[in-house]
C-alpha cells in the first residue's frame, strides 16, 4: 500500500483510506461482515479510517474501536466527526454557528466519540457540515484552538457539502483546518478548480470521499435498483437521477482499461491526483476492500485516459438533497 503525506501534519497516510459510514447506516449492513472487512484492509495496509458520531449514533465508533483494540501494535489514524446540532445535512446558508456547532455543543461531542471509540484520543475530528460564513463568527478559531490544546485531539478538519467544494476555500485559506473532505470522483471533479489549489498553497490535507458516487460508479446498478424508503441511496438515486446516472455510466465503460472494472477506474482516477491524500471508499464486502485495494497497486491512468475521463465530468448544477438526522449523509 502506497502512503501519502496527509498535508501539513506529514502523517503518512494510506493512499486508500476506509469509510465507515455504510456499515452502520445502510441497509444489509452486518457487523461480522464489516469487521471482517476491516481487519483484511489493515492487512492490506489500510491505516486511515473515517466515521462519524452520526453513522448510527456512535455504532461505526464502536466498530472502529473494536478494531483498533484488535490492532494495537499497529499504528492507525481515525478520523470522526461532530454533528450538527441541528442534525440538519447539508448545512443550509442560513444555519448559524449556534444552530450547528456552538462551543459547547463541540466539546460534547468530542467526548462522545471518545467514549463511542475508547481511544484516548482522536487524530482528527471534523465538523460533518460547513458554511464559509461561520469564520466571521469569533467563537470559532478558539473553540478548535482549544480542541487541539486539550490533546483529545490531534487535528481538526472540515467535510464540506455535498457539490459545494467553494463553500470551505475561505477556511482553507484561513488557515483554519488542517484537513478539507470533499466528495471528489470521476463526476464531481470540480473540487479541482478552487478548493485543490488552495489545499496545495496551504498544504491542507484532501480526504476524497463518495469516490464510487454512493455505488453508481462501480457499474453494478441498473434500472431496477431501488432501495427500501429508510435508505438514504432510495433518494439520492430517485428514479429520474438513476436514470441520468446510469446512461452516464455506460458512457465510461468503454474506458475501462482490459481485465479492470469501472470500480477500479474511479479509484484510479481520484489516485491519479496528487492533490488527494487518501481516498475513502466505503466498503463492507470483503471482496470491495480487496479488489479496491488490487486497484491501488495497479498504478496510475495515463495522462490520454486522464484527458478522456475529463470530459465525463458532471457539474449537476442542483442543490444537494436536504437530509434530517435519519438519513444522515
Ligand atoms: N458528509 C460527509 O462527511 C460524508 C458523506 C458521505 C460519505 N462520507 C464518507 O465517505 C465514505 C465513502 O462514501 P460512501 O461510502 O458514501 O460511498 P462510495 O464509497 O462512493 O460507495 C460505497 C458503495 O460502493 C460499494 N463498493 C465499494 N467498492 C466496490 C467494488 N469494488 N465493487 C462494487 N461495489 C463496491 C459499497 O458496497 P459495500 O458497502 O456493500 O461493500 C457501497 O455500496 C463514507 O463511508 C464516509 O466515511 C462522508
Amino acid at each position: 500500500m502506497n502512503t501519502r503525506s496527509f498535508g501539513r501534519l506529514g502523517w503518512q497516510v494510506s493512499e486508500i483510506g476506509y469509510g465507515m459510514w455504510g456499515m452502520a447506516g445502510w441497509t444489509g449492513s452486518e457487523d461480522a461482515e464489516s469487521l471482517a472487512s476491516l481487519q483484511r484492509a489493515i492487512e492490506l495496509g489500510c491505516n486511515f479510517f473515517d466515521t462519524a458520531w452520526a453513522y448510527g449514533e456512535g455504532h461505526s465508533e464502536r466498530l472502529l474501536g473494536e478494531i483498533f483494540s484488535r490492532n494495537r501494535d499497529v499504528p492507525l489514524y481515525a478520523a470522526t466527526k461532530i454533528p450538527p446540532k441541528n442534525r440538519q445535512w447539508p448545512a443550509r446558508p442560513e444555519f448559524s454557528l449556534d444552530d450547528c456547532y456552538p462551543p459547547g455543543h463541540i466539546n460534547e461531542f468530542v467526548d462522545r466519540s471518545l467514549s463511542s471509540t475508547g481511544l484516548p484520543a482522536l487524530d482528527l475530528i471534523q465538523l460533518h457540515t460547513w458554511n464559509d460564513g461561520w469564520l466571521d463568527d469569533d467563537r470559532l478559531t478558539p473553540a478548535l484552538d482549544n480542541l487541539r490544546r486539550s490533546g483529545k485531539v490531534r487535528a481538526v478538519g472540515i467535510s464540506l457539502n455535498r457539490w459545494q467544494p467553494w463553500n470551505g476555500v475561505r477556511a482553507v485559506r484561513a488557515g483554519l483546518v488542517d484537513s478539507v473532505q470533499v466528495v471528489y470522483n470521476i463526476f464531481d471533479q470540480n473540487p479541482e478548480d478552487e478548493l485543490f489549489p488552495a489545499c496545495r498553497e496551504a498544504n491542507v490535507a484532501v480526504i476524497a470521499r463518495v469516490p464510487l458516487d454512493e455505488g453508481s460508479l462501480t457499474g453494478t446498478l441498473t434500472a431496477e435498483s431501488s432501495w427500501p424508503s429508510g435508505d438514504w441511496r432510495s433518494q439520492y438515486f430517485s428514479p429520474e437521477n438513476l436514470k441520468v446516472t446510469l446512461d452516464r455510466v455506460e458512457a465510461l465503460r468503454p474506458l475501462a482499461p482490459p481485465n479492470s472494472s469501472l470500480a477500479d477506474l474511479a479509484l484510479r482516477f481520484i489516485l491519479s491526483n496528487p492533490d488527494v491524500a487518501t481516498v475513502i471508499p466505503g466498503m463492507r464486502k470483503l471482496r470491495h476492500v480487496e479488489s479496491n485495494f488490487a486497484a491501488g497497486s495497479a498504478g496510475l491512468l495515463d495522462a490520454r485516459l486522464l484527458t478522456a475521463l475529463r470530459s465525463h465530468r458532471w457539474d449537476r448544477g442542483l442543490p444537494a438533497p436536504y437530509y434530517p438526522a435519519s438519513q444522515v449523509r
